[in-house]
Parts: C-alpha cells; structure tokens; sequence
C-alpha cells in the first residue's frame, strides 16, 4: 500500500514500539493517530511523532467507541488498525490471581478483539484494509511465570489466523509481528523507557518492520514474522 496520506491508528502509542512505530509511519507520510491512558504521556509522544492523541483505555468498551469517533472525525476513515497495546504479568502458576489474568486479557485479548471488529467493519465495506496484531515470541512457547502473559499472547495469535480466514476474501490483510525481547518501559510500572544495548533491540526495529510489510504492495501479505536479536547473549 502507498503509506502517503494513509490513515492508520495505533493502540498504546505513548511509549516503547507504539511510539516509534507512530514516528516511523508518520515520517512515511501517513496519517497516524495514538492511544493511551495516560494524557501528558500520550502528549509527549504526539509531539515527538507527529500523530495525533487520543486518551483512551482498551480495556474500556466506551473508549474504544470514542477512539473511533475521534479517528474517524480526524482522519475521515481508517486505511489500518495496529493492535500495539499490550502489558504483561509474570506470576507463577500458584502466586497468580483471577484479577490478574483478567486485567491481562481485558488488555491483550478482549480489546484488541472490539478494536479489529470495528476495524473489520469499516475494512469490509471499502474491500480493503490491514490488521497488524502485536504478538511475541510469547504467542509461540510458553515459559517459566508465562502462565498468563503467554497465554493471552496465544490467543492473540489464534485471532490473527482466524481473522486472516475471515477477512482475506475481502482483500484485508491480518498480519502479526512477534517481537523477541525489546527495550521499552514494558512491564515497568513507573513507565521509563529502557535504553537498549548494542546486541538488543529497540522499538526502531519492530517499527521499521510494520512499516515495510504495510508497503508491501496490496496484493501480497505477511501473515506472520518474529523479529529476534541478532546475538543477544553477547557481553
Ligand atoms: N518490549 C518487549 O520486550 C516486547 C516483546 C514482545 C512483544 N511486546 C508487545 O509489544 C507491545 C508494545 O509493548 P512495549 O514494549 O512498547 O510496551 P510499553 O513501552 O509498556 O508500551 C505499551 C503501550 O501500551 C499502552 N497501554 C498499556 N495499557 C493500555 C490500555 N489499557 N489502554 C491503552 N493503552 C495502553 C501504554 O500507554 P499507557 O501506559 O500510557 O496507557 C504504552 O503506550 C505489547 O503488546 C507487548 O506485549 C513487547
């Protein structure tokens, strides 16, 4: 797809992959609006990268309505969606809580579910449109206090395929990138971005990623990638 004046909105761009995937497409030339909870964070990130904020929860059924409503009254439709935000929670098996897998699920699984429904909508009428789910390495193998986090990245990737057999009759692609390891405010709750070392990855390279597979000519798609660091274990 031709990335100039593009409308795409981004879930959790204030900070990490969100933030420099904004930057990076807006610099392509699209149209990018951001979401977050937090309105001086999501400021700050709409000032670096040029794509407009909108404050808003995915856990929240009612915000995810208004996002539309205030997308859709910016940039008068919606070319793709990029389902970014996400959290984790690493308990064991014995330590976690109900709360927690629902707090993680309301914000990797359920949201990103209502978000690509409305997407899908708008997508099916016009006959085209793209999905970009961010998944993880996590969506592929479970691991030691993965109980939640993994699991609600595998069911993100169940959605992804079972939208690509939905959707791709209308010409929509549904893809997922599966990052490894990045450096970001991820998992952190006082929400500082981490600074990457030389041998780990950055938001820059996830970011360069979303951007080359949405340039990829329509008629092709990637259905799925993961994006690993080179030689991560290197002193
Ligand atoms: N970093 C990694 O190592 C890594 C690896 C694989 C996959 N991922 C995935 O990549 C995605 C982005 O992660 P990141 O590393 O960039 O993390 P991050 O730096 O913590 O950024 C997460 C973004 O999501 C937003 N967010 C969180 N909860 C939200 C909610 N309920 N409603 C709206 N926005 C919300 C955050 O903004 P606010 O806090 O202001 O709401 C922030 O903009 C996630 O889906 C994550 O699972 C990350």
């Amino acid at each position: 797809m031709e990335l100039q004046n593009s409308r795409i909105l981004i879930t959790g761009g204030s900070l990490g992959i969100g933030k420099e995937t904004a930057k990076c497409l807006v610099d392509a030339g699209a149209l990018v609006g951001i979401t977050g909870r937090n309105a001086e964070r999501l400021q700050i990130a709409a000032d670096y990268s040029g794509a407009f904020p909108i404050v808003a929860d995915i856990t929240k059924p009612e915000d995810i309505e208004r996002t539309y409503q205030e997308f859709l009254a910016h940039a008068d439709g919606l070319d793709v969606l990029i389902n970014n935000a996400g959290l984790g929670a690493f308990p064991t098996l014995l330590d976690a809580t109900l709360e927690q897998y629902e707090h993680i699920f309301r914000t990797n699984v359920f949201g990103p579910a209502l978000m690509a429904q409305k997407a899908a909508a708008i997508f099916i009428e016009q006959q085209k449109g793209a999905i970009i789910n961010i998944g993880s390495t996590a969506s592929l193998r479970g691991f030691e206090r993965g109980g939640i986090y993994a699991a609600s990245k595998f069911a993100l990737r169940a959605m992804t395929e079972s939208w690509q057999h939905e959707l791709r009759k209308h010409s929509i692609r549904v893809m997922q990138v599966n990052p490894s390891e990045v450096a970001t405010a991820f998992n952190s709750d006082e929400r500082i971005e981490r600074t990457a070392a030389d041998n780990k990855l950055r938001s820059q390279e996830i970011a360069y990623m979303i951007k080359s597979i949405l340039e990829l000519d329509d008629r092709a798609m990637i259905p799925e990638f993961s994006v690993w660091a080179t030689n991560p274990w290197k002193q």
